[in-house]
């Protein structure tokens, strides 16, 4: 019986056809099924919030420039990555990257955990003139960023959108949008505290160096300083261990 079913499949290749479809079909069903069934196929982890307005605005750039194609931001579990970049990229330091940038092409090094590494000044100079701080970079110049003027008007727009597709902001984090890019730019601003309850740890400060201009750069630079920082390693290992044991 067996016998005559594989005869009949090997010679009618539409039947075959439809069978691989079938089998193929019930080990897709297997693993894609229970995925709508569970809340979160993400590890929840302490220390992740949205980006501020002026973070979003420099991830924009980044991604409008199209820094993805030489950088990832992903650090894989492997033994030379986690040497060299820092503690392996988590899913939930993602969770609110739409869309994300992972990547998988490197040009340059991975970036994802670039905040912090250098200072602010090193990054302006990096962007506008790389070879000025690495002589054989082969990266391309952004001097214009410095230049250009951030449109951050309809950061509200953006930071509902954001909301739209999940992100947990606030009515107040959206209706703040305009002013907070502003506030993020200023170590003295009034708002000072409410900013820092709305977006816990967010670094505050001129950072490119111009106070007398909300510039492009300012934007990117917020960004890339706050980047893989979010989650505190040491705590995370350590909840980690114990559950180990
Ligand atoms: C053509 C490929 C290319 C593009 C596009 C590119 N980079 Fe790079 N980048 C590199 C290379 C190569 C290096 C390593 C040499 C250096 O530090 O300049 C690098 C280094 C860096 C570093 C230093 C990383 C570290 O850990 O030392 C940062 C930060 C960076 N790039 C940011 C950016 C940003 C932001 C953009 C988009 C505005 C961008 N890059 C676009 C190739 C590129």
């Amino acid at each position: 019986m067996l016998n005559k079913i594989h005869a009949y499949l090997e010679k009618k290749s539409f039947s075959l056809l439809l069978g691989i479809i079938a089998v193929v079909s019930i080990g897709g069903l297997i693993e894609i099924a229970p995925l709508f069934y569970v809340d979160n196929t993400i590890e929840e982890v302490e220390g992740m919030r949205p980006y501020t307005p002026l973070e979003l605005a420099g991830r924009n750039i980044y991604v409008r420039e199209g820094c993805y194609v030489c950088h990832s931001q992903m650090v894989r579990p492997l033994r030379d990555e986690v040497e060299r970049y820092g503690h392996y990229s988590l899913a939930a330091e993602s969770m609110y990257d739409r869309p994300f940038q992972w990547g998988s092409k490197r040009t340059g090094p991975d970036l994802a955990r670039l905040g912090g590494k250098y200072s602010d000044e090193w990054h302006k100079l990096h962007m506008e003139d790389p070879r000025a701080v690495v002589p054989e970079s082969i990266m391309p110049p952004y001097k214009f960023l410095s230049e250009r003027a951030l449109d951050y008007e309809n950061m509200q727009a953006h930071l509902a959108t954001n909301k739209a597709l999940g992100v947990p902001y606030t009515d107040e984090m959206v209706e703040k949008a305009v002013s907070d890019v502003t506030t993020q730019l200023d170590e003295f601003a009034d708002d000072y505290d409410g900013f820092q309850v709305r977006y816990p740890g967010a670094l505050m400060r001129e950072f490119d160096g111009d106070p007398d201009h909300v510039t492009e750069m300012d934007a990117l630079i917020a960004y890339m300083q706050m980047i893989g920082t979010l989650v505190d390693f040491e705590e995370y290992q350590a909840e980690k261990d114990e559950n180990l044991r």
